[in-house]
């Protein structure tokens, strides 16, 4: 089975990790980081290029789509579920897990500035937390330093300290946070040395039982012997160093794929 996944960068290889480990399948990564932060883009423009990748990802045989970006499936998801016949499983911050433990104490959504504005946002927390004292924080700069992380290995500490500090996350201290930003679970070791006694939740798990229990049937047919490949694929040109990490990462081949988007 094919398994498409898209993110504006590498955060949804948080999820992809997760998923991975529950369900053996070819995997092709989609990392539109020509067009990052997604944070900042407009609805008209996230449902566009979703459109868009998601087209591709089935034009290479996809048969399911895991939108592992938050921000793409709060403005996006409902309407790929129209346009297309494959199943998407969808990244949302995990809101009710967070009200069920953290409802009286009260917790803050760390997300794009897109996902805290955004009305799927708002109705998760209407159904789910209305009774909860709930904060959110919006940041691109914390999926900027992510990326700084992931790809070239950098010390981000002192800017991830920086931002939640200007984000005024630091004082008082949020009980919990839920981490609506698959960029953000890069960062726990630096943003749990800010905030030693806060819980965070993100939703890697939750998807890949999601996805596994979307594929059981197909993954016993296809057998425990099948080797995988997988493609990772982006839309602005890699330097050296983060070819050098695809591989490093999982993937046996890269693709670039410069179309540019329809819509802005
Ligand atoms: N990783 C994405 C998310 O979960 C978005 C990052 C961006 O702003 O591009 O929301």
């Amino acid at each position: 089975m094919r398994i498409g996944f898209i993110d504006s960068g590498v955060g949804g290889l948080s999820i992809l990790a997760a998923v991975k480990a529950k369900v053996p399948a070819h995997y092709i990564y989609v990392m539109d980081n020509r067009y990052l932060p997604y944070g900042e883009k407009t609805e008209a423009f996230i449902q566009a290029r979703l459109a868009q990748l998601s087209a591709l990802l089935i034009e290479k045989g996809a048969e399911l789509i895991v939108i592992a970006c938050n921000t793409a499936t709060t403005q996006a998801v409902a309407a790929l579920r129209q346009q297309f016949d494959i199943p998407f499983v969808g990244t949302v911050p995990a809101i009710k897990p967070a009200a069920a433990k953290f409802c009286q104490s009260g917790f803050t959504v760390l997300a794009t500035p897109a996902t805290c504005r955004s009305a799927y946002l708002q109705g998760l927390i209407n159904e789910f937390a209305q009774d909860c004292s709930v904060k959110t924080a919006g940041s691109s700069e914390l999926v900027r330093l992510a990326e700084r992380k992931v790809w070239y290995q950098q010390d981000v500490s002192a800017d991830v300290a920086n931002e939640l500090n200007s984000l005024g996350l630091l004082q008082p201290p949020p009980a919990a946070v839920v981490l609506g930003c698959t960029h953000f679970p890069f960062l726990t070791a630096e943003l749990a040395a800010c905030l030693p006694n806060t819980v965070f939740l993100d939703t890697a798990d939750a998807i890949a039982r999601r996805v596994q229990a979307l594929t059981l049937a197909g993954t016993e047919e296809e057998g425990a012997t099948e080797s995988y490949d997988h493609l990772y694929i982006s839309s602005g040109k890699l330097d050296e160093q983060q070819l050098v990490r695809v591989n490093d990462l999982g993937f046996d081949q890269y693709q670039h794929w410069s179309k540019p988007a329809t819509t802005y």
